[in-house]
């Protein structure tokens, strides 16, 4: 795990955007991961940028989102694939077929994460997961006490996350209790996990992930096991990790051919 520790989200951003571009670059087919939420919001500000002023090109580019509220009818303002189009990939070139979401309405639900798992399959599989995190350590919703072995599936929110997301609703019982998410085992999949938190209300929980046990009481922490990830935040979110100045001297000291 790769610990990138930055002055500010515009910063965190433009590194995370860095490390998108790059690959879309080389490899023009790639597969995005997107999540929602606001941690991501200054990456796809940079993307929309870059591809406003540097011509940086997402036509073939497939994105497929981490998760969905269950019980929001197609099209409300605060479905994720709603957000995804509205904060991301309308803003960019990338064709509205190619992108994809776990259908939160389907009438089969489970059928339905069966299928978007064997989406995710038969596109390649994904390049470049983008993730945030919650303040319980959750990873696009799957909530302390997720196996971390699982699958695309509903999950039901904890109070918490209710509590924590109820900022972009008018209340919080407009907060949906159910999701659909890809499970820890689908994000695992992912070539390369790229998360991005800033604030101080994040450190305790990048604290308990980065340098704690690896437990389903703190699914990120799972992120311990896979070979590539790279996590970049801000001072504020940084505050409790007890290797914060071994982690600057090595990205300080990264050699340039290395990358993200
Ligand atoms: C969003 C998602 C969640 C958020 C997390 C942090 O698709 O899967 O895991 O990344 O809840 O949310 P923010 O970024 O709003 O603090």
């Amino acid at each position: 795990m790769e610990v990138i520790i930055l002055p500010s989200s515009k910063e965190v951003g433009a590194l995370a955007a860095d490390a998108i571009e790059d690959l879309v670059r080389s490899k023009p087919t790639a597969v995005l991961g997107l999540a929602t939420g606001s941690s991501p919001l200054p990456i796809y500000d940079e993307l929309a940028r870059r591809h406003d002023e540097a011509g940086l090109s997402f036509t073939q580019v497939h994105g497929f989102a981490l998760d969905e509220y269950v019980g929001l009818p197609a099209g409300h303002f605060e479905s994720y694939r709603e957000v995804i189009r509205r904060e991301f990939t309308n803003r960019v070139d990338v064709a509205a077929e190619n992108v994809h979401g776990p259908d939160g309405t389907a009438a089969d639900i489970l059928g339905a994460c069966h299928a978007y798992e064997e989406a995710i399959k038969a596109a390649g599989g994904v390049d470049l997961q983008i993730l945030g995190v919650g303040t319980n350590g959750h990873i696009g919703f799957n909530e302390p006490g997720s196996s971390l072995a699982s699958r695309t599936r509903i999950k039901t929110l904890a109070e918490q996350t209710r509590q924590d997301n109820s900022r972009f609703f008018d209340s919080i019982d407009q907060v949906p209790h159910h999701v659909v998410t890809q499970g820890l085992g689908t994000i695992m999949d992912a070539r390369h996990v790229v998360l991005v938190a800033v604030g101080a209300g994040k450190a305790q929980a990048i604290r308990d992930f980065v340098e704690g046990p690896v437990s389903a009481a703190c699914p990120a922490s799972v992120l311990q096991f896979h070979p590539h990830v790279t996590i970049v935040i801000d001072e504020a979110a940084a505050t409790r990790l007890a290797g914060a100045d071994s982690y600057r001297h090595a990205f300080g000291n990264k050699p340039a051919w290395q990358g993200l």
